[in-house]
């Protein structure tokens, strides 16, 4: 009897034991396939783009962002409008509902712009977006080009995700309507596909910036809190400024994350040139330049982790400084875990130390390791979402 029972039990903790072995197994071959997906997916898609549902949620993407920008709570939940553009014309002072003009500059408080379908926009005037607006191109071909492009003027809390900026031109002084809603005379503008003038808390992902006349990214006037995620820039001389002139102290603040971006081809100077504030320049890739990939003036700080810069024909050197007799020549380029090919060379800041981005826990991620660079950043740019797949 007794000996009976002993058998009973060893058998049932032995089929304990199988369950469990098999249990486990199961579940490190999902994390071991998840790593493998994980490898070839950013922290930022892979946050999102796995749910074949992503047209039903969209909202979820808000809280996918990392680095400076933080997470964008600020643009979802309560009070949420959803808005969908369904005219792809424009009047930059009394815009008509359902186009783009009327949701990003008029109706104020959050807001989320879908598009119905593919648009080709031609702004008449720059477009001015309002604090906690989302424009979210995900799904259709969206294009912003051929005329003024966008800006973020005295606005906080936008996320730009999955629309095509190209073609952007000069724009005189006029009236246009503000991102409050109140017509305000702007100045001249150059001609970037997306400006910041005194903004904060603002992430542009996934984006593709192409052919402007004057620069297709521009952080300026004081903006801060900045991530700059998943684009592709391409065709361009002057590709991204960080801090707008010498003589704007308050840069000094400035604090821009940019990662799993792809540079190139065609890409000359500035990716980015930083003036006064902090870069955290991480995981993209440098398919080439001409003049320079990195560079700056001003006493500028800037980690470079692990990027893979690939060097053309001609010019080896990764970084440029630009001498200013104001406060002498204080660059702060420190290269860490970069990877170069092609004979790709980084001249680093001799001295010091380079500054740590100092994250908080919403805005940390794990830069990855050199070698998955190629694959990080294969889906830069607008992605191809079909229409019942992931995206
Ligand atoms: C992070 O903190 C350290 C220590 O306080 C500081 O020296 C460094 O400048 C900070 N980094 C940035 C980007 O401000």
């Amino acid at each position: 009897m007794a000996g009976h029972q002993v058998i009973n039990f060893s058998f049932w903790s032995f089929l304990l034991v199988v369950v469990m072995v098999m249990f486990f197994t199961i579940n490190v071959s999902s994390v071991e396939q998840s790593k493998i997906k994980g490898m070839e997916m950013n922290v930022i898609d892979q946050c999102w783009r796995f749910n074949p549902e992503w047209r039903k949620h969209r909202q979820q993407l808000a809280m996918c962002s990392v680095g400076y920008v933080g997470k964008m709570t600020n643009n979802i939940g309560k009070d949420l409008v959803n808005y969908k553009v369904t005219d792809p014309s424009d009047h930059p002072l009394n815009p008509q509902p359902g186009t783009l003009r009327y949701g990003a500059s008029k109706i104020q408080g959050k807001i989320w712009i879908t598009f119905q379908r593919d648009m080709n926009i031609r702004l008449e005037r720059p477009l001015l977006i309002s604090s906690f607006t989302t424009i979210d191109g995900r799904g259709v071909n969206v294009h912003i080009a051929n005329n003024a492009c966008l800006m973020i003027y005295k606005a906080t809390n936008i996320i730009i995700h999955g629309i095509r900026v190209h073609h952007c031109r000069p724009q005189a002084p006029e009236m246009v309507m503000g991102p409050n809603g109140k017509i305000m005379p702007l100045g001249q503008v150059d001609g970037d596909a997306i400006r910041l003038v005194s903004a904060s808390k603002v992430w542009i992902d996934h984006n593709t910036l192409y052919d402007c006349q004057d620069g297709l990214l521009d952080v300026t006037r004081g903006s801060t809190d900045v991530t700059i995620s998943n684009n592709w820039f391409r065709e361009q001389n002057k590709v991204m400024l960080l801090g707008h002139d010498d003589g704007f102290v308050r840069d000094k603040n400035m604090k821009v994350t940019v990662v799993y971006n792809y540079f190139g081809p065609n890409c000359n100077q500035r990716m980015p040139r930083i003036r006064h504030g902090y870069a955290h320049v991480a995981n993209n890739m440098y398919m080439g330049w001409v003049q320079y990939a990195i560079g700056g003036s001003m006493g500028p700080s800037l980690k470079s982790q692990s990027n893979l810069f690939i060097a053309p024909t001609e010019n080896k050197e990764v970084t440029w400084r630009k001498s200013s007799n104001a406060i002498g020549d204080t660059w702060k380029f420190y290269s860490i875990g970069d990877a170069f090919e092609n004979g790709a060379s980084f001249i680093d800041t001799k001295g010091g130390q380079v500054k740590k981005p100092n994250y908080s826990l919403e805005q940390n991620f794990e830069v990855v390791d050199v070698k998955f660079v190629r694959s990080l950043t294969s889906s830069s740019g607008v992605l191809k979402c079909g229409k019942t797949s992931i995206c």
